[in-house]
C-alpha cells in the first residue's frame, strides 16, 4: 500500500518533541479535571521549547460514539451542530489557560482526521488483525467499552453508576491477544515507559491475566455516529479505534517529522486504552511506539472525582476570573501530586495564593526591587552569572520535571525564594544603602541574578509571571507587586 503513514528513521528526531493530551469527550463542558491534563502537557511543551526543541503539542476533542450521540439527543441539536458547539468550548478554554497547543484535532473532521483513521484501519486489516465475529457483552456508554462481569458491582458500572447495555451483535474484532507477549516485554524493559511505576506494574499484571481480542466496530444500524468501516458501511469504527488515530491525524503533514509521541499525558481511567490497545494498534500497523506515557490522578472535590455524573464540577473560568491564570496553574501544579489524586477547594486555593504567590514570591521580589529601584544608578551595568549553586538548583529542577514531579520542581523554586527572603532579613538589606553601599550593591546584583533564574524556571509553569519578573528586573519603571491580596 502506498501509504503516507511511513516512518523512516529516528535519527534527526533528537531535537523534536511531540506531546499529546487525551482528546476530550464533548458530552459536557470542560471542567478543572480536563484542564489539568492540558496544563501538565503545556508545562512540558514550554519546557522543551525553552530547551530549544521543536515542539508539537496536540490536543483536541473526541466527538463520535454512543456517549456523544446521547448527549446530543438530550439537547435536541443535530449531532454535528452539537459537536461544533461543544468542541468549541474545549478549544476556547485553551487560550484562557494560556495553553500553547500546536493544533486542535477533531474526530469529526472529515478532511484531516477521517482519512488517517481509515488508513490505520486498513493497515491493521492488511496485517491480518481484523476479523468478523459475533460478540455478546456488557457495554458501558460512560467508558465506551465492554466491561467484564467481574468489573461490575451488583450489575452496575462502579465508575459511572450506570447499568451497562447487553449487546449481542456481529462486528469486527481486533486481534489484540496476538500482542500480549510483545507488549509485556516492551513495557517491562521500558521501551514504552509507563510512569509512575505503580501504573506500569498495574498494566503488567493486567497483561499477565491474558488479553482477549476486542470488538472494534459496531453495526451502523445501532450506531452510525462515527467513521464507516472501509469497505463495509454496515459497520462503524469503534470510537476508541477512531479516537486513538487522532495522535496520527493531528500531526497533519508533520507526521513523519514528529511521530512517535515523546510524551503522552493521560488520566488513570484511560490507562489500558493507551498502554495496551494503542501500542498494539501501532505494532500491527508497523509504526513506532510512544516513548513515555505519564498517568496522572484525578482532581477530586472532597475526595470524589470531579465529573458531570457526580455533579461536582468546577469551571476553570470561574477561578481564572477571580484569581487569574497563573494562580490557577500554580494550584494545579503545586498543590497536586501528579501521580496521585488531589483535592481542589477554594480554601486551599486562597491559602496557596496568599502564602506562596503574594507573601512568598511577590512580596520578596517587590521589597528587593523597590530598594534596587531607589538606588538604581548602582545597577546600570549587570551581567548574568550562573554560579555553581544556581546550576545545582537547575539540575534538581530538571530532574523533577523529567520525573513528572511538577510540584517538586515548584518547591525548588520556592526554596530559593525563601532563601533570598532570609538573606535579606539577616543582612537588613534596607539599612545597607546608608551603611555599606558596596555590600548592598553586591547583594542586589546577586539577587537580581537569582530573579533571572526564578523567572526562567517559572516560565513553563507560570508563563505570565515569568515574563513579568523579567520585565520588572529591568528596573525601567517603578516596580509594582506581581500579586496582590484579594
Ligand atoms: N475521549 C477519551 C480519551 C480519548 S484519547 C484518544 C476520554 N475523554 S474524557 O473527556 O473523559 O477524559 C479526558 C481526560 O480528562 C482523561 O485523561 C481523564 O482522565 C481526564 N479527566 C477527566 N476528569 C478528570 C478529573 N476529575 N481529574 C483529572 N483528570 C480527569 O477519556
Amino acid at each position: 500500500m502506498n501509504s503516507s503513514l511511513n516512518i523512516m528513521n529516528n535519527q534527526n528526531k533528537k531535537n523534536k518533541y511531540y506531546i499529546t493530551t487525551p482528546i476530550y469527550y464533548i458530552n459536557e463542558r470542560p471542567h478543572l479535571g480536563h484542564a489539568y491534563s492540558s496544563v501538565i502537557a503545556d508545562v512540558l511543551a514550554r519546557y522543551n521549547k525553552n530547551l530549544g526543541k521543536e515542539v508539537f503539542f496536540l490536543t483536541g476533542t473526541d466527538e463520535h460514539g454512543r456517549k456523544i450521540i446521547q448527549a446530543a439527543e438530550k439537547t435536541g441539536l443535530p449531532p454535528q451542530e452539537f459537536a461544533d458547539k461543544y468542541s468549541a468550548y474545549f478549544k476556547e478554554i485553551l487560550p484562557l489557560l494560556n495553553i500553547e497547543n500546536s493544533y486542535f484535532i477533531r474526530t469529526t473532521d472529515k478532511e484531516i482526521h477521517w482519512p488517517k483513521a481509515i488508513e490505520l484501519w486498513q493497515k491493521i486489516k492488511s496485517a491480518g488483525d481484523i476479523y468478523k465475529g459475533s460478540y455478546k457483552g456488557l457495554y458501558c456508554v460512560g467508558h465506551e467499552a465492554f466491561l467484564k462481569p467481574s468489573e461490575l458491582k451488583n450489575g452496575i458500572c462502579p465508575d459511572h453508576q450506570t447499568k451497562p447495555e447487553i449487546i449481542e451483535e456481529e462486528n469486527y474484532f481486533f486481534k489484540l491477544s496476538r500482542y500480549q507477549n510483545i507488549l509485556k516485554s516492551k513495557i517491562e524493559n521500558d521501551e514504552i515507559k509507563i510512569l509512575p511505576t505503580t501504573r506500569k506494574n498495574e498494566i503488567l499484571s493486567f497483561l499477565n491475566e491474558g488479553l482477549e481480542d476486542i470488538s472494534f466496530s459496531r453495526p451502523a444500524k445501532d450506531l452510525n455516529w462515527g467513521i464507516p468501516v472501509p469497505g463495509d458501511a454496515t459497520q462503524t469504527i469503534y470510537v476508541w479505534a477512531d479516537a486513538l488515530a487522532n495522535y496520527i491525524s493531528g500531526l497533519k503533514n508533520d507526521f513523519d517529522k514528529f511521530f512517535p509521541p515523546d510524551t503522552q499525558i493521560i488520566g488513570k481511567d484511560i490507562l489500558r486504552f493507551h498502554a495496551v490497545i494503542w501500542p498494539a494498534i501501532l505494532l500491527s500497523a508497523k509504526l513506532p511506539l510512544p516513548k513515555t506515557i505519564f498517568i496522572h490522578g484525578y482532581i477530586t472535590i472532597n475526595g470524589q472525582k470531579m465529573s458531570k455524573t457526580i455533579g461536582n464540577i468546577i469551571d476553570p473560568v470561574e477561578i481564572i476570573n477571580k484569581y487569574g491564570i497563573d494562580p490557577l496553574r500554580y494550584y494545579l501544579l503545586r498543590e497536586i501530586v501528579p501521580s496521585q489524586d488531589g483535592d481542589f477547594s477554594y480554601e486551599k486555593l486562597k491559602k496557596r495564593y496568599d502564602s506562596d504567590l503574594v507573601n512568598g514570591l511577590s512580596n520578596t521580589i517587590h521589597r528587593i526591587l523597590i530598594l534596587a529601584w531607589q538606588n538604581k544608578k548602582m545597577f546600570n551595568e549587570r551581567e548574568k552569572i550562573s554560579t555553581a549553586e544556581r546550576q545545582i538548583i537547575r539540575k534538581k529542577y530538571d530532574q523533577a520535571i523529567l520525573n513528572f514531579e511538577f510540584n517538586e520542581a515548584l518547591k525548588i523554586i520556592w526554596e530559593l525564594i525563601s532563601h533570598i527572603d532570609k538573606k535579606i532579613e539577616k543582612e537588613k538589606l534596607w539599612e545597607l544603602p546608608q551603611k555599606n553601599q558596596k555590600k548592598f550593591s553586591e547583594i542586589i546584583k546577586n539577587t537580581l541574578n537569582d530573579f533571572y533564574l526564578i523567572a526562567d524556571l517559572l516560565k513553563p509553569f507560570l508563563p505570565l509571571t515569568g515574563e513579568k519578573i523579567l520585565e520588572l528586573i529591568k528596573l525601567e519603571n517603578k516596580p509594582e507587586p506581581i500579586f496582590k491580596k484579594l
